[in-house]
């Protein structure tokens, strides 16, 4: 846009543009529709369990049936997609909970796209859950500490996403951050006959403090030193991009930033640069900000979140992961 020339136009006032509601609905740029919604949802083993999640209200860790039911209410209100994750029985340290035939995440995803075969169901691609050291890889202990081994944790992703997809997953979405695991996936993928599930790939993870209490709710909290050798750094923008143009070349066939209302910055290069179809994850802390603060009266939960949701869809995002996708989806509906 060209601000020099505006100064050609003296009679310019924005305001007439925002007075008539139906003239301002309009002209306005961005639009947030329940199509762009996705719902996380947590799985865990049993029957009839709902078990809250101390610090997200209204987030759950649900067995398959309740998860069914959970996602059936979403559903009907016009979410059209489900992230799942898995909180299997027992942890190892070889995460064979994750690609295990008869995983928590392969039992919920066989249920759901049963009985809701319309549902999009996407997983989440990660070891950590499954890890007894709540680490994303394969740990190595030596005498200079623990480390997360990159390379023999892809055969292990891999498998785990070819699972998902085995039990019906529409769309696999890796979380891991190790190099190379688009890549490790897409090619178990096209040798499996799955070459047409895409990949929805975490492309530009930050090393967050945002996920504190997403890891209650997955119960997948590093047990020793923390996730920043494999997620980023928050001070990094241009290696995001690097990040995202790695997974591309893997062959991802969309991207995400997570967290999303703090990272907007990135939403927007990432889109702008690469234009690929891109997905925004609004984590468990930008939820439980908003629950907080709303249950002590001192925001309108409802304009809050619609407002952040525009932002991150005004910065670049076409999927919009949050908590909070039913409330959304019936405020849309509402107003
Ligand atoms: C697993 C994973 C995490 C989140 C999504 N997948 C946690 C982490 O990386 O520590 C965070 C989601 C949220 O906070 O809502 N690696």
């Amino acid at each position: 846009m060209n601000l020099q020339a505006l100064g050609q136009f003296p009679a310019y006032r924005p305001r007439r543009l925002r007075q008539l509601p139906a003239l301002r609905r309009m002209v306005s740029e961005t639009q947030l529709s329940v199509a762009q919604l996705v719902l996380p949802l947590f799985v865990r083993a049993g029957n009839k369990v709902r078990r809250p999640i101390n610090a997200m209200p209204g987030v759950f860790q649900l067995s398959p049936d309740e998860l069914v039911r959970e996602a059936t209410r979403a559903h009907e209100l016009g979410v059209p997609a489900v992230l799942l994750f898995g909180i299997p029985g027992t942890k190892d340290n070889r995460a064979s909970g994750a690609y295990a035939a008869n995983g928590i995440v392969q039992q919920a995803v066989r249920r759901l796209k049963k009985e809701l075969p319309q549902l999009l169901v996407i997983t989440d691609v990660c070891l950590c859950e499954y890890m007894t050291h709540g680490h994303c890889g394969i740990v190595q202990r030596d005498k200079h500490g623990a480390r997360v081994l990159n390379d023999p944790t892809l055969k292990l992703l891999a498998r785990a996403a070819a699972s998902h997809v085995e039990a019906g997953a529409d769309i696999v979405a890796p979380s891991d951050m190790m190099d190379g695991r688009v890549r490790a996936i897409r090619e178990l993928f096209d040798k499996s006959g799955f070459t047409d599930t895409p990949i929805l790939s975490y492309a530009a993870k930050f090393s967050s403090a945002f996920y504190g209490p997403f890891r209650e709710a997955a119960e997948s909290a590093p047990q020793f030193g923390d996730r920043r050798s494999y997620q980023m750094d928050p001070a990094n923008a241009d290696e995001a991009l690097r990040e995202v143009a790695l997974d591309i070349q893997e062959g991802a066939d969309m991207v995400m930033v997570k967290p999303a209302l703090a990272y907007l910055d990135i939403l927007h290069r990432v889109k702008t640069e690469f234009g690929y179809p891109t997905a925004a994850y609004s984590v468990s802390a930008e939820y439980s900000m908003v629950k907080a603060a709303a249950a002590k009266g001192w925001i309108d939960e409802r304009a809050v979140t619609l407002e952040s949701l525009l932002a991150m869809r005004r910065a670049g995002a076409d999927i919009l992961i949050t908590y909070a996708a039913t409330d959304v989806a019936r405020w849309l509906r509402e107003k």
